[in-house]
């Protein structure tokens, strides 16, 4: 079954832990964060104090998006327990190899990310063989509501075979809706992010759209 990962950033922040249960009961949904620091992204959202009071409040399994430059520094931050899976950026980081093996000491999956206009090739066997997921991005990180890149789809297929082969789930984030789920899923992504799509639902009616993205 696809998981589908709604991402905070479009919800009401104000009122986050209705928000948050509103997706509880569903079945196969991490919940996406988007950490983001004004330097690696223009964007700012939140930091380590807001991860963990997330942690307090639901036992989904929590899905770190870190558009930081400094991913290191939350790794050693966190705690084992707070998030379920880290995600950091290839861009951000010099030594990704080390970086995955402090990850990995910490959190059950450790993902990396690559933003558009980032070569798929850049990600050697080396790094696949030590992932647990990769991250397409279909739009250029620090924003919700932008259109999705169809060419991210080319990069889904390259990886799709590779998956297999070296065991990892690949995730796309990133103007994910009714139509482009179904070209994410048919390309061969595991995992859809959809921030939008779920959130600025009129009727707060999640389930449905969580069922309407998994079952294109
Ligand atoms: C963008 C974030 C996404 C964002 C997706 O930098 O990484 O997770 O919330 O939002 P939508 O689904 O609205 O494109
Ligand atoms: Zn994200």
């Amino acid at each position: 079954m696809t998981i589908i990962s709604p991402s905070i950033l479009a919800a009401n922040f104000l009122q986050l832990q209705s928000e948050i249960e509103r997706l509880e009961k569903l079945p196969n949904i991490w919940l996406h964060l988007d950490i983001m620091d004004g330097h690696f992204v223009p964007n700012m959202t939140f930091g380590l104090p807001f991860i963990k009071q997330i942690r307090k409040v639901t036992d989904l399994k929590l899905d770190g998006h870190f558009m930081v430059t400094n991913p290191e520094f939350y790794v050693e931050k966190l705690d084992k327990d707070d998030l379920y899976n880290f995600t950091f950026h290839l861009e951000a980081t010099e030594n990704p190899t080390s970086l995955i093996k402090k990850a990995k000491e910490k959190f059950s999956s450790v993902g990396i990310s690559i933003k558009p206009h980032t070569k798929v090739e850049l990600l050697t066997p080396e790094l696949l063989e030590q992932l647990d997921l990769i991250l397409i991005m279909s739009v250029e990180p620090g924003f919700g509501g932008q259109a999705f890149m169809p060419e991210s789809l080319e990069k889904i297929k390259y990886l799709s075979p590779l998956a297999e082969k070296y065991d990892f789930q690949i995730q796309i984030d990133g103007g994910i809706n009714d139509i482009t789920a179904k070209d994410a899923i048919s390309s061969g992504a595991h995992n859809l992010v959809a921030g939008s799509f779920i959130f600025k639902e009129p009727s707060f009616n999640y389930k449905k759209q969580v069922e309407i993205l998994r079952n294109q």
